[in-house]
């Protein structure tokens, strides 16, 4: 089964309030509709620079901006659409064979992502013309 960008939504995760710091939360088979088998998270990220640049046959996941915030450019091969991501309460979910480039990183933003499968480079598509062949031919 191809997904599309349209398949790729914010998700408002629930906030435990409180006057002295809120908590946000993702359990496995609670608030995710994968299980989380591997967390990472981009730091550090130099003023104007863009990462990503590829797309992933089967990995799933949830990316949080933690801090600050900064911009997915999802793309399914037929349309674009990018996501602004600013609060740590909403998550974009990404689904398998989606291009995606990030930019507009602000100061000191941490992007979070909660992922479904182990890394594997054997899992990326980095070559554009192979994503948009893998998009027309499976
Ligand atoms: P990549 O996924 O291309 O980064 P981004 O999409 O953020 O630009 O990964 C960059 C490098 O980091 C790549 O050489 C592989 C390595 N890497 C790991 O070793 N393990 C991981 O879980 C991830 C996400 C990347």
């Amino acid at each position: 089964m191809q997904f599309n960008i349209e398949d790729c939504r914010i998700v408002e995760l629930p906030i435990v309030h409180n006057d002295n710091g809120n908590i946000t939360v993702m359990e496995n088979s609670v608030d995710l509709p994968f299980d989380i088998n591997r967390i990472y998270y981009l730091y550090d990220v130099p003023m104007g620079a863009e990462r990503g640049g590829h797309a992933h046959y089967k990995l799933q996941q949830y990316v949080v901006a933690a801090s600050g915030s900064f911009t997915f450019i999802l793309d399914d091969g037929q349309n674009k659409k990018e996501v602004f991501l600013n609060h740590p309460n909403k998550a974009l979910h990404i689904v398998p064979g989606i291009w995606r480039e990030m930019k507009d990183f602000s100061s000191g933003s941490i992007c979070l992502v909660l992922a479904s499968i182990a890394y594997s480079e054997d899992d990326y598509i980095r070559d554009y013309q192979d994503f948009k062949n893998y998009r027309k031919n499976g």
